[in-house]
């Protein structure tokens, strides 16, 4: 298959763009505008350097080359950002996605592979941390808000165009860098927690912050479902499979069952790197819900997705090595 991918400088897309070109033999094409990803992070393919609001060129680039699948990666993704500059959000990730959709159409590009979150889950009630594909949706901030967004036009989209099938994959926590030390992630002032531990061991930073540790949880920080970002971008190539195969759109939760706290993970770091560094307890921050695991029945079913790599200590340990080695 002719695939593009958008967003495959970035850390989440340019895993895949490597698994891809190792372990297919699809062409690939990467897209991005290089605004938070990296060329030299492109292992495979070939590389146009662009924009997703520029719409004129977007079709062009649909004219000039004949796709068949679509992974959609590029967005904006800084929760604390898109409170403040909702309409960045809106813009670059449901209007661009809107644009992107319609490029699809038009050129009869019919598998499309959407990036959403665990953020539109929101808090959910009572005790239930385990979300189902099925459990009620409210995202707590613009960014959240911009996915769901996105997800919609996608379901509406597949409704009036039936030839045109889409796999939604709600991401939980993405962490860790490839086994290999080949790539990793290099986001510019990281808020993720691993990111940000990996580099306060790797001496980056002096000290890191906890945000609350009054949550109802087992030490009173959140609670979150770490998935390995190798093992998430084997659930792209099995989403194209399906799909290839005549499976029908869907959404599936990719995560792996299973939610560490926020101490869990900074002691991990700090066990992997030998590092015993500060750590300072701040507030809460706005749109943090307190624990978020994903139920992950649906995707294992459905695509046979088999994950490799669901081991915290590893996660952190390749997290580590990765900024050790591009410090
Ligand atoms: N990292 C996570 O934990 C996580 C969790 C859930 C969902 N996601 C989703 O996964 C996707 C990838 O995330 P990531 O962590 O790799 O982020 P990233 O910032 O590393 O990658 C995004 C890439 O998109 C590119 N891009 C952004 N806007 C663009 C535009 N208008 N035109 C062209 N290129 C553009 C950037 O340059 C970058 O290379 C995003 O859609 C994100 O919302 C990520």
């Amino acid at each position: 298959m002719n695939i593009l991918v958008t967003g495959g400088a970035g850390y989440i897309g340019s895993h895949l763009v490597k698994q891809l070109g190792e372990d297919t033999q699809h062409n690939i094409t990467v897209l991005d505008n290089l605004v938070t990803g990296f060329e030299e992070a492109i292992l495979y393919g070939k590389f146009i350097n662009a924009d997703l609001s520029d719409f004129d060129k977007i079709d062009k680039i649909f004219e000039e080359n004949k796709f068949d699948a679509v992974i959609h990666f590029a967005a904006s993704l800084v929760v604390p950002e898109s409170i403040t500059n909702p309409l960045k959000y809106y813009l670059n990730n449901t209007s661009n996605t809107a644009n992107l959709i319609k490029c699809c159409v038009k050129h009869n590009v019919n598998r499309f592979i959407f990036s959403s979150t665990a953020a539109i889950y929101g808090e959910q009630e009572g005790d239930k941390i385990v979300v189902t594909e099925e459990s009620p949706t409210g995202a707590l901030n613009p960014y959240g808000t911009s996915k769901q967004m996105s997800e919609t036009i996608l379901k509406d989209t597949s409704i009036a165009h039936p030839e045109f099938k889409h796999v939604i994959l709600r991401y939980f926590n993405v962490a860790g860098c490839s086994v290999d030390g080949k790539i990793g992630q290099n986001t510019a002032n990281a808020t993720v927690l691993v990111k940000v531990a990996a580099e306060t061991a790797s001496n980056q930073r002096e000290k890191m912050y906890i945000f609350g540790d009054n949550y109802p949880t087992k030490d009173g920080t959140c609670i979150r479902d770490y998935i390995h970002v190798e093992d998430l971008a084997t659930a792209h190539i099995d989403a194209l499979n399906y799909l290839q195969n005549g499976g029908q759109s869907d959404l599936f939760n990719c995560g792996y069952g299973e939610g560490y706290t926020v101490y869990e993970v900074i002691n991990m770091m700090k066990k992997v790197s030998g590092n015993d560094f500060e750590v300072e307890m701040q507030g809460r921050r706005e749109g943090d819900p307190s624990a978020l695991i994903a139920n992950n029945s649906k995707i294992t079913n459905a695509m046979h997705w088999k994950p490799r790599y669901n081991d915290l200590e590893l996660i952190c340990k390749t997290a580590y090595e990765w900024e050790m080695k591009r410090k």
